[in-house]
């Protein structure tokens, strides 16, 4: 009778064969999954849909408008003191003044404007985001007739030259493909004179984010490309620097 040796070393190199594929495929799959779930928190939590173009930004901004405002738990004092009372302070000698918001998310440079009693004037909030500028109603009920809501992109503002004594466009530039004409048609709208609020990134999750923010002396370069004067960049919040910038008379 033939030995069975030889099947039996034959059987066991394939079972361990077909162990160490599956091992390895299971692996494979589990690191292909890995790498697929961080390249999506990488674009759309960090940089939130940028590189994928305007539509999905707006998209993750209708998602999360319900929870933006308790995302960013924003803090009233620091608020005023950073954006609505020195914007207030600059604009107190015009009545009735005009102040434009691009990419206005839920309204909170209108909020912090209209509780400063030096402000007597309108503010349009303009977002691409449906949800965004529901939520800037919800929040500014008892300004309704002061705040005014445009659905439009920022790269093209439906307002005509020199319209407005102010322009904020803050948190939002990173996620405009041409961010230097972006920043130009902010400065098309506002009057001689008048003052731009402009943010740039710089945190940390800047080296993640290529293509989609200024370095500081770029930053500076395009804002006095732009012919604005008195400008002023400081730091703001965590991860931005935050400009202030006339358009001359
Ligand atoms: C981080 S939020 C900032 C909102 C607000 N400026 C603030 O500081 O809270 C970014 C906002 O930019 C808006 N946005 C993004 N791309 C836009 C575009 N191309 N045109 C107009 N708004 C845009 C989003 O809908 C969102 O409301």
């Amino acid at each position: 009778m033939p030995s069975c040796r030889p099947l039996r070393l034959a059987n066991s190199i394939y079972n361990r064969f077909v162990q160490a594929t599956t091992w390895l495929t299971v692996g494979a799959i589990a690191a292909g999954a890995l790498v697929l779930a961080g390249l999506a928190y990488w674009e759309l939590v960090v940089a939130e849909g940028a590189h994928l173009g305007q539509r999905v930004v707006v998209l993750l901004y209708d998602w999360t408008a319900q929870r933006y405002e308790s995302i960013k738990k924003f803090d009233i004092e620091y608020e005023d003191r950073a954006l609505g009372q020195p914007l207030a302070l600059a604009l107190r000698r015009i009545t009735p003044c005009q102040v434009l918001d691009v990419a206005a998310g839920t309204g909170r440079l209108a909020r912090s404007l209209l509780r400063q009693p030096a402000f007597a004037g309108d503010v349009v909030n303009l977002d691409l985001s449906k949800a965004m500028l529901l939520h800037t109603r919800h929040h500014q009920s008892q300004h309704a007739r002061r705040v005014h809501r445009v659905q439009s992109p920022a790269s093209r503002l439906p307002f005509v030259d020199n319209t407005f004594h102010a322009v904020s466009f803050l948190e939002a530039l990173e996620f405009l493909p041409d961010r230097k004409a972006a920043v130009r048609e902010a400065v098309r709208v506002l009057r001689p004179g008048g003052w731009l609020l402009l943010s740039n990134r710089v945190g940390p999750d800047v080296p993640w984010l290529s293509g989609m923010t200024f370095s500081r002396p770029e930053f500076l370069a395009v804002l006095s490309e732009l012919g604005l004067c008195e400008i002023d960049v400081q730091p703001w919040e965590l991860d931005y620097d935050l400009a202030w910038a006339r358009k001359p008379l």
